[in-house]
């Protein structure tokens, strides 16, 4: 079968590369995809929103099935136009995906199924806005309702820093319309963990857990970024903690799902943060986490096709699901000035020096020729498995810096400490 794969990040990468392997796969087609993408499959010059271009492809090139990496094409409706068209598609519809779309529509799912998360109020006028603040403790923390490509949300540590974002979101609207309405929310002071899930009609069924690490500097110092680091599993989910999120989160959100008639067929990637003993949920995302797909893909021990295609006919089982024991890491190299201005077009040099047992993937390349060059802040995952989680995570440093370019940064403690606050 052919298969489209949409994005072009280190998650699509991970996922064309999990694809390759099935044995049901002829030909891997990528849009827009990057340098990595362009090894196992066919890159196809079309931007992530062009959903005309897209749909027009897939029918002229017959594609048996189309997988989508990041949600603004699931919010812009990409899975219904297709559909319609009769074009097989994994992904979720537009409806749901405002799970991801709209913090206050999650936030308000959760509160109304009783799903553990932190105690909040939206508001869309900014006066309203900042005389709710007296309600909340600090820090506390301010999110902008839509997309705002991992940047809208911000903690506050004071009254002074509180107004400020309020100011720059309802007030100077930096993000747009997307911010037209603020989240304030309690912080929560815990351990953070992904969990992503299979999620078709009455079931959700979750992958393995993951540990992403968010900020840029060792010791979770500096800000916020898309992801620099992630192992799997995490030494975290303790059986007692799976048995409490199940219970807790999981049956309430299929609960939910069902009464709010929303026909849930994809990921359903959960945000957590561990308070104490008790998992709360931070967010949900509607698609595979960037990095953490980077580290589940080479545990996951069954054809990923199948996984899709039962998801999408709703036949998925918890069984079809099956893991490697093995551990699985992944440090991601970034050019310097990431998550804030950096260079593009660098050149990278000593990929091909790297041991067998190291998984490459790109995040931001592209090739001019023969020469690999940087195409965006995160640039390269080195990622490998192992008999424990040390034995991946000395594998990854010990090849790592057979890699150079200019203004390549990593993080050294990916996998050494998993406390964050
Ligand atoms: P979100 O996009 O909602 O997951 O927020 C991005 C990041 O901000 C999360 O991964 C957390 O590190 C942090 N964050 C979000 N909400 C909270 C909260 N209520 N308490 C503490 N940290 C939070
Ligand atoms: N790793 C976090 C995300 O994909 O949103």
């Amino acid at each position: 079968m052919k298969v489209l794969v949409i994005g072009s990040g280190g998650r699509e990468h991970a996922l064309c590369w999990k694809i390759s392997k099935s044995p049901k796969v002829s030909k891997i087609y990528c849009a827009p995809g990057n340098g990595g993408t362009g090894e196992v499959a066919e890159n196809v010059d079309i931007n992530v929103d062009d959903l005309d271009k897209l749909l027009d492809f897939a029918m002229e090139n017959k594609i048996d099935l189309t997988v989508v990496g990041p949600e603004l094409p699931l919010v812009l409706g990409i899975v219904d136009r297709f559909q319609e068209k009769g074009l097989k598609i994994f992904g979720v519809n537009k409806e749901c995906a405002r799970l991801e779309a709209s913090k206050d529509f999650s936030k308000k799912f959760m509160e109304k199924y009783n799903i553990p998360t932190a105690k909040y109020m939206t508001y869309t006028d900014i006066n309203e806005a900042k005389e709710g603040l007296k309600d909340f403790s600090y820090p506390l923390v301010i999110k902008a309702d839509g997309l705002c490509a991992g940047k809208g949300v911000v903690i506050c540590n004071n009254k002074d820093e509180a107004l400020a974002s309020l100011e720059d979101i309802l007030g100077k609207k930096v993000f747009g319309k997307e911010g037209d309405r603020v989240v304030i929310e309690e912080f929560l002071d815990g351990v953070e963990a992904s969990l992503l899930c299979f999620v078709t009609k009455d079931r959700i069924i979750p992958m393995e857990s993951a540990k992403d690490y968010k900020k840029i500097f060792d010791n979770d110092l500096g800000p916020n970024t898309g992801g620099v680091g992630c192992f799997s599993p995490s030494p975290l989910f303790t059986r007692e903690l799976r048995e409490r999120i199940e219970k807790d989160i999981l049956k309430n959100i299929i609960y939910g799902l069902n009464k709010e008639k929303m026909d849930f067929r994809g990921i359903l990637f959960i945000g957590l943060m561990i308070v104490g003993e008790e998992p709360k949920v931070l967010e949900f995302n509607v698609r595979f986490g960037d990095p953490e797909t980077e580290v589940l893909m080479p545990r996951l021990d069954v054809d990923i096709i199948d996984l899709f295609e039962k998801t999408i006919d709703g036949s998925l089982e918890e069984a079809d699901l099956k893991w490697k024991e093995e551990s699985s890491l992944t440090v991601i190299i970034t050019s310097k000035g990431y998550p804030g201005e950096f260079k593009k077009g660098l050149e990278i040099r000593g990929i091909e020096e790297l041991d067998e047992d190291i998984i490459l993937y790109h995040n931001g390349t592209r090739y001019e020729g023969n020469n690999l060059l940087t195409n965006g802040g995160r640039v390269l995952s080195v990622t490998a498995l192992g008999e424990s989680l040390e034995e991946a995570r000395n594998k990854v440093y010990s090849n790592i810096d057979k890699i150079t370019f200019n203004g390549m940064y990593y993080r050294k403690d990916i996998g050494k400490t998993i406390i964050n606050k």
